[in-house]
């Protein structure tokens, strides 16, 4: 594993190495600060090796018109063809559909294995251009360029790429999340923290539920970082570059010293599932269309990060149920998710069983059984094999408006 933090010669901007390995060993560089995106897309070809000559550029709909204007241009500067797909962020739309429409558009544009698939928006749009690049021609070089905060810190690295399935149950039609996928390591991440000026704060918001789950986890590489992120929230919320710089270098950090020895997720104790903090319970609840953060239905449904914020109470609360963590621990992480203004409670959930079989379809489990990641310590999570339902069930409750 190798991840080191420096400055970008140039300019404000932070790097963080990415190395993935043993066999075979991947290393790329997360770019992080102002102004970045642009600069170095002008130089595309010299991102990717191997001379490419066209690129296929996968904007999020999101993404202001000026923005998506000027990173085209870039790439256009540096000689490539740019052919442009627009994807519209939501889950439903991250489909196998989806996905069979952006391979078909870059098949129609003939790119060949040395040309980019360049990936400009949230974990969403992300995910599935990385998935197209992993499966077209078995392989063609992806960059992400993540515009949301939550993409900065988690969704562009470490190479999960996906889309949603949605499949028949008992009780009818249910979307499951990242049921298809392959693990597709980027060349480059492009962490342009100016393309943050322009987001929702909801949206922003929702990235902070990843940096606290990082900083519960932060005893892997930096022990301050949940204190850090408590005391830096005013100017985060405010869009101070600097600042935002810091938290995405600081972040990303974390997760690449976890997915560094473990991509794809096989370490029999810990290792990259412990970034699943809070997703069991997430994802349970996430594609609950009715479920609103602040209980009003016109904010519904859940954002992912918004489903992760009570996650990661409701795994706190559930660990504390079982004596590994007492009640003053739970009780911050709270505080954390509450203080960056995400929801530590919701209305309308449904009963026990319903949550308990919706956790099933979580990707860790396995012969049937919930396998969840719990804090045990400041810092410090677990996994935890087949925990008792009552205990689960206590974690839920915490989090029932
Ligand atoms: N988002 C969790 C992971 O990348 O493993």
């Amino acid at each position: 594993m190798r991840s080191a933090k420096k400055n970008h010669p140039m300019s404000n901007s932070r790097v963080i190495d990415v190395s993935i390995g043993p066999s075979p060993r991947r290393a790329y560089d997360v770019r992080i600060g102002p102004g970045i995106a642009s600069e170095i897309l002008s130089n595309t070809p010299s991102l990717v090796g191997d001379a490419p000559s066209r690129a296929m550029l996968v904007f999020d709909s999101g993404v202001p018109r000026a923005d998506r204007d000027r990173i085209a241009d870039a790439i256009a500067s540096g000689g490539l063809e740019v052919f442009i797909e627009l994807i519209e962020p939501s889950e439903r739309v991250k489909s196998l559909a989806t996905l069979g429409r952006l391979l078909n558009r870059i098949a129609e544009a003939r790119l060949e294995r040395a040309d980019p698939v360049i990936a400009v928006g949230g974990g969403i749009v992300g995910d599935i251009a990385g998935y197209a690049a992993a499966s077209y021609r078995r392989g063609v070089p992806i960059i992400q360029c993540p515009t949301t905060l939550l993409a900065m810190v988690d969704a562009s690295v470490g190479g999960k790429t996906g889309v949603n399935l949605n499949i028949d149950t008992p009780t009818g039609p249910r979307l499951v999340k990242n049921m298809a996928g392959a693990f597709w390591q980027p060349s480059i991440v492009l962490a342009d923290v100016a393309l943050l000026d322009s987001l929702e704060h909801r949206v922003l918001r929702c990235g902070l539920a990843e940096c606290v789950k990082h900083g519960a986890l932060g005893g892997f590489a930096d022990a301050e970082l949940g204190a850090w992120t408590r005391g830096a929230l005013p100017r985060l919320l405010s869009r101070d570059h600097a600042a935002l710089t810091e938290l995405v270098a600081r972040n990303v950090a974390v997760k690449a010293s976890i997915v560094a020895s473990d991509e794809r997720e096989t370490a029999a104790t810990g290792g990259r599932a412990l970034l699943n903090l809070g997703h069991t319970f997430g994802h349970a609840i996430e594609p609950m269309g009715h479920l609103s953060p602040t209980g009003s239905a016109e904010n519904a449904p859940l954002q992912h990060g918004e489903a992760v914020a009570l996650g990661v109470v409701a795994a706190a609360y559930a660990s504390a149920s079982m004596g590994l963590v007492d009640e003053t621990l739970a009780g911050r992480l709270r505080d954390d998710i509450a203080a960056a203004g995400l929801p530590t409670s919701v209305d309308g959930l449904p009963d026990a069983p319903t949550l308990l079989d919706a956790m099933r379809d979580d990707k860790k489990v396995r012969a049937g059984h919930l396998r969840l990641v719990l804090p045990d310590g400041p810092g410090s999570c677990r996994v935890v094999d087949a925990p008792d339902e009552a205990h689960v069930i206590a974690g839920w409750n915490v989090i029932r408006a």
